[in-house]
């Protein structure tokens, strides 16, 4: 999508070997003009698949999911994130292991927010390892409702998630997809 593109190569900056710092229009201060026109285009995207929720985790992913959920005219729902949990009979849960950060956070939604036979878009800021996407994955399936597709702000391809959704048939729409990080600039994908 190239506004966001265009938006990563004049806001982003590549930090390390494989972190884009996007924090002054999608991680920490907030674009609402830009994740309105990325919640458009994912509606666009997944325009043949009936969607009745969007679903993403706490708390980069919200911004871009509420637009989605706003062009799709759905209710959108965020996990929530707990350093540890005493399991409860009220919500599903599940383990997201952080590469970055190198620990496991549990994330959680309440059972009265998400039911059998729904059918759910997934939304996230970044496509990295895939962890929390797994994760959301794992609580459709406890609850039994259907993933009809997952939807990335910006994917990293040379991470091993995009490659596992892949292998697991998963329908996967992503707005940037960044081959490589090369002496500080962003390669973008095809
Ligand atoms: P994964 O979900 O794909 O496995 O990602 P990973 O564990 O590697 O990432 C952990 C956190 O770092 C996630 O945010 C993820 O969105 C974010 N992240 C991964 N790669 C990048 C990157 O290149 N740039 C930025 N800015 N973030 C990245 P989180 O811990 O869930 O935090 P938040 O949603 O509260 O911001
Ligand atoms: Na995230
Ligand atoms: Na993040």
């Amino acid at each position: 999508m190239k506004i966001l593109e265009d938006r990563i190569k004049q806001d982003g900056r590549v930090l390390g070997e494989d972190v884009l710092k996007v924090d002054n229009f999608l991680n920490h201060q907030v674009d609402p003009e830009l994740m309105q026109a990325l919640g458009e285009e994912f509606a666009r995207l997944f325009a043949d698949e009936k969607v009745d929720k969007v679903l993403t985790v706490e708390s980069s992913g919200i911004a871009p999911a509420v637009f989605a959920a706003l062009a799709l005219h759905v209710p959108m729902v965020f996990a929530r994130k707990k350093k540890s949990i005493t399991l409860s009979a009220e919500s599903y849960v599940a383990d997201v292991y952080s590469f970055t950060k190198q620990e496991t956070n549990h994330v959680m939604i309440d059972k009265r927010f998400l039911h059998e036979g729904e059918r759910v878009l997934l939304i996230d800021d970044f496509l990295a390892n895939g962890q929390a996407v797994t994760g959301l994955m794992e609580i459709a399936e406890a609850a039994q409702a259907e993933v009809i597709g997952v939807g990335i702000v910006v994917e990293k391809t040379f991470q091993k998630g995009r490659a596992m959704l892949d292998d697991q048939g998963v329908h996967v729409e992503s707005l940037a997809r960044i081959a490589a990080f090369e002496n500080g600039q962003v390669v973008f994908a095809d």
